[in-house]
């Protein structure tokens, strides 16, 4: 029997609210990483300090697991719903409309994100796998040293290229789920709408932008 726990409205709103805390980590993550636009033996002690608070508390560690859980859930769903809405409508519309057509917004963010899954996996491997269970030297202050780990992959073109790529297909990826998430959670109400679009706008430009910027900072300073 369908009950609301297996309706698509139910594995949309987790998709959504899944989303929504993923935005809520980005944001969390890009202010801690702002903290590699400081340079010299300072920079390098205060990021340091910062990944190993980020790796031992107690509260981080659950907010860690909270992540993993949205990234693995919401990419489950919005595959899940993704494929169902394709069997939903096997004969593609004839007409395209620019702005209420899911079809061509759902193909888009399912290539989207498989582009971003692909990033993550980069990413993580250089960076979290390395804290994690790699052999990162220690520092001056007896902390792993994952600021050097970071700084030197922004030494290589191809990876900061990597980087940028990936920043632009946030910035379409979020833009197309932030606005379908806030429609699914109800809150985008007339009251609201034109609140919900301008911050939508403001997270879409600046969250991909100021997190492209470090890898585009940390390359100009090494050459
Ligand atoms: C210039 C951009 C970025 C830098 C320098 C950066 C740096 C890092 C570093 C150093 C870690 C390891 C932290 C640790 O294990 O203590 C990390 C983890 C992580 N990063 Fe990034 N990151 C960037 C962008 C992103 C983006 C755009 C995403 C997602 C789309 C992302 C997702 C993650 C996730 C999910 C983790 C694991 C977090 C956890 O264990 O709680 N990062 N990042």
């Amino acid at each position: 029997m369908k009950t609301y726990f297996t309706s698509t409205i139910f594995r949309k709103t987790i998709a959504s609210l899944s989303g929504v805390f993923l935005v809520l980590f980005l944001l969390g993550h890009l202010l801690g990483n702002l903290q590699l636009f400081i340079s010299g033996e300072a920079g390098q002690k205060q990021f340091n300090e910062y990944a190993f608070f980020m790796t031992t508390n107690p509260v981080v560690k659950i907010l860690s697991l909270v992540t993993y859980t949205s990234i693995i859930l919401h990419i489950a769903l919005t595959f899940y719903l993704t494929i169902q809405s394709k069997n939903a409508r096997p004969v593609k519309y004839a007409v395209s409309s620019g702005t209420s057509n899911s079809s061509w917004a759902s193909n888009n963010m399912a290539v989207l994100g498989t582009f971003l899954l692909i990033f993550l996996v980069i990413h993580l491997k250089s960076f979290w796998y390395e804290m994690h269970f790699g052999s990162v030297e220690m520092d001056l202050w007896g902390n792993k040293d994952l600021h050097s780990v970071t700084v030197t992959a922004f030494h290589e073109l191809w990876y900061v290229l990597i980087y940028l790529v990936s920043m632009i297909a946030l910035g379409f990826h979020l833009k197309h789920g932030l606005e379908s998430a806030f429609q699914t959670l109800g809150v985008r109400t007339r009251k609201y709408s034109s609140a919900i679009t301008n911050l939508t706008t403001g997270l879409v430009l600046l969250i991909p932008i100021i997190f492209a910027s470090i890898p585009i900072f940390i390359y100009i300073k090494n050459i």
